[in-house]
């Protein structure tokens, strides 16, 4: 058994973690939107005004802050006049090429995160939109009353005005979104931007579409020539244990060489996040810009007798570490990554729900964001970590990675991830500076199995147990864990 060792300062507080890290994306895509979210008033499936109703009700349980829409690639081919009032279908080039009837618009939109309480995050139209078309949609949403856009959102049905927090001008416009040169970009973005007004005594947060995984000249140009007009920048990376043309490797029959590489690709968030910090810092030293990975997860091969198109993928306990080790680095970078939003929320992906007809079921990623979210909006706890090494052939990684806080009423919330697959983790922890606290508890989300996962016939198979394998006493906490696993300590204040 491999000895990792940990040091938490319980009574130092290194930052805040913001919650929008727990955020979601939901394309136009595949069976995301329809099927997975919508199926309209009239579905036999039960529906709150065309809502899944079981897909909401698991949703809101995960406490989701932010939800991003309508792409993703969708963003910059989407005209949103045609998805309000009377409809018009479009074509969806990037996705199948499937013809989308418009029915899931504005408002749906909207409703979806009335029901799910999280903040919208609308991604706007730069490669084929104009200007005009942008700036009338927040109008369309965000103005009182008496212009054009606010009485046709009347004549729609919505009296008031939506509260509209977050709105992306453009997505991936180094490809999908318009093959641009970032030079072109940075000055689409300060133009586009300027339009996107505050009416209403609503705030827009302006996100510019950032670079693709490593390319730091995109950062660098963005944060150069317009960082004194965004208030954040995004990044997108996936985790591809394959090559993404020639083949990403399959969700469940992965060998062991596979489930280390995806661990080693996902842990590659790290440096991605650190050297595009240090550039963000370059020209933002006081990190008003917030760095939002507006779209990150497991990229692998579809379903086998699936759409290629829809990216409908399964997922098994390796998608769980994953988004752990994920949610660790994000922590450990609070201070620069303000939100982050995984891709993406129903059948698409590294998705938290898969649904067929009228069944759905929870995947262990949905298990983590569950398991994880008494992490949002608490303060970061100093934490050191000695972990001891995994190591697979000719590659190594840390065995574990931890992450603590501690919430507004002082409970500790602590997690750890083993990410080897064959070997137990002995874990101990000196908790310095702890007050006295009352009985501690443990989740872990586990299996034997490197390729378990739930199943539309065996839904529970992988799903959190209590974990009882740690003991708390005079500041020393030590856990043992067995291989592929992730645990959720609670250390409650005493009452
Ligand atoms: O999430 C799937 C796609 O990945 C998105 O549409 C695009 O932005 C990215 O390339």
């Amino acid at each position: 058994m491999s000895k990792n060792t940990a040091v938490i300062q319980t009574d130092i507080i290194e930052g805040t973690i913001n919650k929008n890290i727990y955020g979601h994306f939901a394309e136009h895509l595949g069976r995301g939107i329809y099927e997975g979210i919508w199926v309209g008033e009239d579905s036999r499936i039960p529906n709150i005004e065309g809502i899944r109703a079981d897909v909401a009700q698991a949703l809101k349980k995960l406490n989701i802050p932010v939800l991003r829409w309508p792409g993703g690639c969708f963003a910059d081919e989407y005209h949103w006049a045609n998805g309000v009032g009377e409809r018009q279908t479009m074509l969806n080039t990037h996705w199948g090429g499937t013809i989308d009837s418009n029915e899931f618009g504005t408002h749906e939109f909207m409703r979806l995160c009335e029901l799910l309480g999280c903040e919208p995050y609308i991604a706007g139209n730069v490669g084929s939109g104009t200007v005009k078309e942008m700036a009338d949609w927040v109008e369309y949403m965000t103005f009182e009353a008496g212009t054009p856009m606010s009485d046709w959102r009347k004549e729609n049905g919505r009296e008031k005005p939506w509260k509209l927090k977050y709105f992306g001008i453009g997505n991936e416009n180094w490809g999908c979104g318009g093959n641009m040169h970032p030079e072109y970009y940075a000055d689409l973005y300060r133009n586009f931007q300027t339009y996107v007004r505050n009416y209403s005594g609503n705030e827009v947060f302006k996100i510019a579409g950032g670079a693709n995984v490593d390319d730091y000249r995109w950062t660098e140009i963005l944060m150069k020539k317009a960082a004194d007009l965004m208030d954040g920048l995004s990044l997108h990376y996936y985790t591809i244990p394959g090559d993404f043309w020639k083949g990403k490797g399959s969700a469940t029959e992965f060998s062991e060489d596979e489930w280390f590489i995806t661990m080693k690709k996902a842990a590659y968030m790290d440096e991605l996040i650190t050297r595009h910090s240090c550039i963000m810092d370059q020209y933002d030293p006081d990190k008003r810009v917030g760095l939002i990975i507006d779209e990150w997860g497991t990229w692998l091969d579809p379903e086998p007798g699936t759409n290629p198109g829809f990216l409908y993928q399964q997922n098994t306990i390796r998608d769980a570490l994953a988004a752990a080790s994920h949610f660790h680095i994000f922590h450990q970078h609070a201070s620069r990554v303000q939100m982050a939003n995984i891709a993406q929320t129903v059948n698409v992906l590294q998705a938290m729900i898969l649904t067929e007809g009228e069944n759905m079921l929870l995947t262990p990623t949905y298990h983590v964001f569950d398991m994880f979210k008494v992490h949002q909006d608490a303060f970061l706890l100093a934490a050191e970590t000695k972990a001891a090494r995994y190591e697979w052939k000719d590659g190594q990684l840390p065995q574990v990675s931890i992450s603590a806080s501690k919430n507004k009423a002082g409970d500790i919330h602590i997690s750890i991830c083993n990410i080897d697959h064959l070997q137990k983790a002995d874990v101990k922890i000196e908790l310095r500076g702890m007050s006295k606290r009352g009985n501690p508890s443990g989740t872990i989300l586990h299996t034997d199995k490197m390729n378990a996962r739930n199943t539309f016939s065996s839904p529970e198979n992988v799903k959190p147990k209590p974990f009882a394998g740690f003991t708390v006493q005079d500041g020393k906490l030590n856990a043992e864990l067995p291989p592929m696993a992730v645990v959720l300590l609670t250390l409650p204040t005493s009452k």
